[in-house]
């Protein structure tokens, strides 16, 4: 019997540890994302655009691409700069496939936005669209 209570102890003492391996973004959007989003990134009441068709069209220009990496939701993540761009890349294949003709996201691009926050998302969101500057 001890032994049967040593295995359980063990098996117990491995849930808490922390899971190595490779990213997971779609666990990740789940985790992260999703309660505001919405499992079909349609946005929310609260203020989250839609997905579908916005994405893409910030990914394709440089000030689009900050844009996106500092909105407070996506810079303040709790996930690594590496995991963050490929939630980003993951976002942009699954909510706007239509959308294909950008660099994907790397950790250095992210890590470089992040740091600085948008303070107001609807005017940098303004700018963006209508100037292509944050
Ligand atoms: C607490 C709710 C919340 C969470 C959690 C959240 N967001 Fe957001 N997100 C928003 C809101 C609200 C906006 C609209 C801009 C603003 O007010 O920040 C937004 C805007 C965005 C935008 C800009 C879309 C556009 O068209 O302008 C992207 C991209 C985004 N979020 C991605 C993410 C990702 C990726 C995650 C998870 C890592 C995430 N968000 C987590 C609420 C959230």
């Amino acid at each position: 019997m001890p032994v049967v209570w040593l295995c359980w102890a063990v098996f117990m003492a491995a849930l808490l540890l922390p899971v190595p391996g490779n990213a997971d973004p779609q666990l990740d959007y789940v985790l992260h994302c999703q309660g505001c989003h919405g499992a079909d990134g349609a946005g929310s009441v609260d203020g989250a655009p839609p997905f579908a068709g916005n994405l893409g069209r910030f990914a394709r220009t440089e000030q689009g691409r900050a844009y996106l990496v500092r909105v407070p939701g996506v810079a303040h993540a709790e996930l690594d700069d590496q995991r963050l761009a490929a939630l980003l890349n993951w976002l942009l294949a699954r909510f706007d496939p239509a959308a294909s003709d950008f660099p994907p996201f790397t950790a250095d691009e992210v890590r470089a936005g992040r740091q600085r926050p948008l303070l107001s998302v609807p005017q940098a969101r303004r700018q963006v669209l209508e100037h292509g500057q944050p």
